[in-house]
């Protein structure tokens, strides 16, 4: 399934957007630190562990995902989960990074917060100071958990607000829509300053990209793709120039579409969209952000000039300082592969 990345992909300065730090755990990273923290799990190796991964749904990853979790014990854990993923995608032309974290499955397996956010602040800091690359952490909400649980998280994340980029929703969409979190997505934007993303569309139908978009204000849609069910919408999405975070190889892992031919990246892009391309959780799904250009270049035929203009609308949806964004946007248009 996975395509080889061209050269010009490798090489290409971009951004990515839509990627969970607990997602970025290799099989024999997370192995080890079951061994090393005495977590039992049902694998009795990486590659038994890797065997697992072929999910029929959002659930049956999910289940997974929060289990692979339990893994993380200790700060040097989570500083060293987070600089590899900095380091990996530093490697990979990654100029810009904006990952997302969930504070509450942590903070309910009784770890302290700043146990996690320290070591994540740290391991941005010491990456941009090894290799570049600059970026930022978005918390994101576990939306099967009550609005008072977020409310509970937001208030305890008060002392980093400063150096936190935003807010964003994850977790089990369909019976938790948007809505549900109009407060403290309020609170977040109002009271922190913070901007608002959310992870819409990808089970649940377009209802929920509109409740993101109307109700949230968001300033991203994380993944998105099922807003091509309302065209009004999508014209709605296009004319305010909302980008989404689309993840190609996890939309067919998780079967939101049969195959990558049957994505619809091509329709999203054609319809003047501001696509971005993302990986959401690389080793669960088979590949890093470039692996995600390559198999949407392989299965729809995009020129390296599309993909440059799905870089670029990278830049643009970052969350970034327009000085540094200017410097990113000029590298790659002065890229010639
Ligand atoms: N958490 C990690 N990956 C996710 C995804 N694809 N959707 C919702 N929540 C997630
Ligand atoms: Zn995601």
């Amino acid at each position: 399934m996975t395509n080889a990345v061209s050269k010009f992909i490798a090489a290409m300065p971009k951004a990515e957007l839509h990627m969970h730090l607990e997602g970025s755990l290799e099989p024999a990273t997370l192995m080890e630190l079951a061994a090393r923290n005495g977590v039992r799990l049902p694998y009795a190796d990486a590659a038994e562990l890797q065997r697992a991964y072929s999910f029929d749904d959002l659930k049956s990853f999910l289940d997974l995902y929060y289990l692979g979790l339990t893994v993380l014990q200790t700060s040097d854990d989570f500083y060293r989960m987070t600089y590899a993923y900095l380091e990996r995608s530093a490697r990979d032309n990654v100029r810009h990074a904006e990952v997302f974290l969930a504070p509450q499955a942590h903070l309910r397996r009784g770890l302290a917060m700043s146990l996690f956010i320290d070591p994540v602040l740290a391991a941005f800091a010491d990456a941009r100071d090894a290799f570049g690359i600059t970026g930022g952490l978005i918390p994101v909400i576990q939306r099967q958990f009550d609005e008072s649980d977020a409310l509970a998280m937001v208030a305890g994340l008060a002392p980093w607000r400063d150096r936190i980029l935003g807010l964003g929703l994850g977790g089990p969409e369909v019976g938790n829509p948007p809505s549900k979190f109009r407060q403290v997505f309020a609170k977040a934007r109002n009271d922190y300053g913070w901007r608002i993303t959310a992870h819409a569309g990808e089970e649940g139908g377009p209802d929920y990209v509109r409740e993101a978009v109307e109700i949230l204000a968001v300033d991203r849609i994380d993944h998105g793709v099922r807003c091509s069910e309302d065209p009004a919408l999508m014209a709605l999405i296009a004319e305010r120039g909302l980008p989404l975070t689309v993840c190609p190889l996890s939309n067919v892992m998780l079967r939101v579409f049969p195959d990558m031919p049957a994505h619809n990246i091509r329709a999203l892009y054609d319809a003047g969209l501001q696509v971005t391309i993302n990986s959401d959780d690389p080793p669960y799904f088979g590949g890093y952000v470039n692996e995600n250009y390559a198999a949407i270049q392989a299965a729809h035929g995009f020129s390296d000039d599309a993909l440059r203009h799905m870089a670029r609308n990278s830049f643009t949806a970052a969350f970034l300082s327009e000085d540094v964004r200017g410097q990113y946007v000029s590298e790659l248009e002065a890229f010639a592969g």
